[in-house]
């Protein structure tokens, strides 16, 4: 088992009932430090979710840090408005960034912990030249867009193969995973070495969201 000290649940508001969206994030309050935020723009995935509005009403009746998942094709110009909105970790895709340093050095420019993400179709090594930096690393172990797929088992040896990069080079980056996690399935994400599960379905999709947390918790310790 690669060796983690920390592990977290980092549920992911898409999957939960937006009408409802306040009281869902206060239904996991208690188990979770973090909550994943989806932001797609219809181009760079193909589906519209959240923008700066949402994320301001829910900055209100939480601390939870937000880690906010930015899917859109020219995200630089979003950063300030993001952050400014109540963000705490910003997470851009490598993909989507001529120059990711410029993002990565914006972001902490304004306080925020930053995030780089990978695609499944990119080679996860497309990460490894900003790892120092970084504060977080977003490994797509779906195609991103939406919830409730299923988990692509490749992902597994691309956790671990940025896992032992940050060994090597001595990063302090999590290592969070995104997409199809379930029960049957976050241990071998942790044992690979993440430190982040990002849970959608399996948290907001079922009748209990705490205890889907507290089940999850328990299948990985
Ligand atoms: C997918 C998103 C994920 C999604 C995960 O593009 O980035 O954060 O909400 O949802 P589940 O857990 O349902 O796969
Ligand atoms: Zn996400």
């Amino acid at each position: 088992m690669a060796e983690n000290k920390r592990f977290e649940i980092a549920p992911s508001i898409l999957a939960a009932d937006f009408s409802r969206l306040g009281e869902e994030i206060k239904s996991v309050e208690p188990e979770v430090k973090m909550i994943h935020v989806d932001v797609m723009d219809g181009h760079y995935v193909p589906n519209i979710t959240i923008g700066v509005p949402v994320i301001q009403s829910i900055r209100k009746i939480t601390a939870l840090v937000f880690d906010v998942h930015l899917m859109v094709v020219d995200p630089i110009p979003f950063v300030i408005p993001f952050s400014e909105a109540g963000s705490d970790i910003i997470t851009l895709h490598v993909e989507t960034l001529e120059d990711p340093n410029i993002g990565i050095d914006l972001i902490h420019s304004l306080g925020k912990r930053a995030g780089l993400s990978v695609h499944p179709d990119t080679p996860v090594e497309a990460l490894f030249p900003y790892l120092k930096k970084l504060d977080t690393v977003l490994i797509m172990s779906v195609h991103p867009g939406f919830g409730g797929q299923d988990f692509m088992p490749e992902a597994l040896e691309r956790v671990s193969s940025v896992h032992r990069e940050l060994e090597r080079i001595g990063g302090h980056a999590l290592i969070s995973v995104d997409g199809g996690i379930t029960a049957s399935n976050a241990r071998s994400i942790i044992d690979a070495g993440a430190n982040v599960l990002v849970v959608g379905s399996s948290i907001f999709g079922t009748e209990d969201p705490l205890k889907a947390v507290t089940e999850l918790k328990k299948c990985v310790m």
